[in-house]
């Protein structure tokens, strides 16, 4: 056997601000930086922004609540957790977890790999010119290049989960988290600076509000909101069965939602303004998942010498951003078969990262793969997740309002529970379901892929 059975103590965050950077870090990533400013140019603006501030409030915070209840209650990763509160046959929703974070993990990796691949071309060579800028996409996103360096950031990000949860993740988050929100308020100050850079602000904070009518933005913003908290798969749960009795959990996930948000909003003052300054709005106008990597590279070579610097700030921060989250991502998988199966860690981590990094070569090698694996797992199956704990949350445990509070009682816990017993699994379902909802969107896609 690979993982010889041996189950040493469970490991805990260090005092101070270990679980929190860590979470925070998970929160924080591609979602905040690449996937948020590319949905706000697509629903036309700030009637999105509100919508996804009504979605983290009303659905995100109680689900974040109900995963740091589950996992720091239980003490164990998904599966287990699951089972310790509802019994052997809630495990499988665990499965589920873990499956989602397989997903997720595995074509989130490819996107790290373009910002890596970015970082080190900008350093040897500045970006691209705009006339060149869709072709060098072309060659980064998709092909061997991309493989090689998905692969390669599936390495750094296995390596810190191999160390464990206070040498590895804990480290790491204290390291990155500050420098990330160093790089990204240096980025916002020179977009504000850059002439011409109000009318990117104009866009961004005002529009028309009736877009946000629309079900396909509330979609949106509601799926948005879950992967940008990381939730609906077991990561906050996972990082909250490391955290002491003491812990005030509903304190914690306001801050992580609040930075989350934060990071989110301050992202979009550095690329609106950016690319408003320089006149490319046309060019995100129509945007895909690829746009702001044709569109921010342009307009760092615009901007000549300092655009190269500002450039490789800017595709460095999308890299950390993305490792701390990938990092989470991991971590769901690897706990659960070091908890399960009762495997060492470091074995356990370079066999699920060997596996991610395998699985994420079709999205490497093809865009429209990519795209459908983000739907069905980084959208559908987040709200399904969502929508389920929430479920079991509110039904199935005994006592949720006690065990969320701990040492910190606190009253609004009681309507908390009723938010995850209707409010939250009904909307959710109905975005999920309703025709022309996540599923169909997602298994569109999938089929689609499959029939040609
Ligand atoms: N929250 C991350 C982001 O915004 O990029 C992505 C993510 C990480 C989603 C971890 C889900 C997760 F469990």
């Amino acid at each position: 056997m690979l993982g010889p059975m041996s189950a040493p103590q469970r490991e805990h965050w260090s005092r101070g601000l270990g679980f929190t950077l860590a979470a925070v870090g998970s929160a924080v990533g591609l979602g905040n930086m690449w996937r948020f400013s590319y949905m706000t140019a697509e629903h036309g603006g700030a009637a999105f922004v509100l919508l996804y501030v009504l979605m983290t409030l009303l659905l995100g915070l109680p689900v974040m609540l109900a995963e740091l209840t589950v996992g720091r209650g239980a003490g164990k990763s998904p599966i287990l957790a699951l089972g310790h509160y509802g019994g052997r046959k809630w495990r499988p929703l665990g499965g589920l977890f873990v499956l989602t974070g397989f997903a997720i993990l595995s074509y989130y990796s490819v996107i790290a790999g373009w910002t890596l691949r970015y970082t080190v071309s900008g350093v040897l060579g500045g970006f691209p010119e705009p006339s060149n800028a869709e072709a060098l996409f072309g060659q980064i996103a998709s092909g061997w290049d991309a493989v090689a360096w998905h692969l390669g950031f599936m390495v750094i990000c296995t390596f810190v989960v191999a160390r464990g949860v206070r040498a590895g993740i804990e480290r790491a988050s204290l390291l990155l988290m500050p420098v990330l929100g160093l790089m990204l308020l240096g980025l916002a100050v020179f977009a504000a600076v850059l002439p011409g850079s109000g009318a990117g602000y104009g866009y961004y904070f005002t529009g028309d509000l009736r877009g946000a009518l629309d079900f396909d933005v509330v979609t949106d913003a509601a799926a948005q909101a879950f992967f940008s908290l990381s939730l609906g798969m077991g990561a906050i749960l996972t990082y909250a069965s490391y955290l002491s009795r003491q812990s005030d959990l509903p304190l914690e996930g306001a801050r992580i939602a609040l930075s989350d948000f934060g990071v989110a909003l301050l992202a979009g003052l550095v690329v609106f303004p950016l690319i408003f300054a320089l006149g490319l709005q046309h060019d995100v106008g129509e945007s895909t998942l690829g746009a702001l990597f044709i569109t921010l590279p342009t307009a760092f070579n615009k901007l000549g010498a300092a655009g190269a610097i500002i450039g490789v700030i800017f595709m460095l921060a999308l890299s950390v951003a993305a490792l701390t989250s990938a990092i989470s991502l991991l971590e769901v998988v690897t706990a659960s078969l070091v908890d399960v199966w009762n495997w060492r860690r470091a074995p356990a981590a370079w066999l699920c990262g060997g596996a991610i990094a395998l699985v994420g070569v079709p999205s490497a090698l093809n865009l429209e793969v990519l795209d459908a694996m983000d739907s069905v797992g980084g959208q559908f199956l987040l709200v399904l997740g969502g929508a389920l704990l929430a479920v079991f949350v509110g039904w199935v445990m005994k006592n949720p309002a006690a065990e969320a509070a701990g040492m910190h009682p606190r009253p609004a816990l009681g309507a908390w529970v009723w938010l995850l017993r209707i409010v939250v699994p009904v909307i959710l379902a109905v975005l999920a379901f309703y025709p022309g909802g996540l599923a169909s969107q997602s298994f569109g896609k999938l089929w689609k892929l499959f029939t040609g």
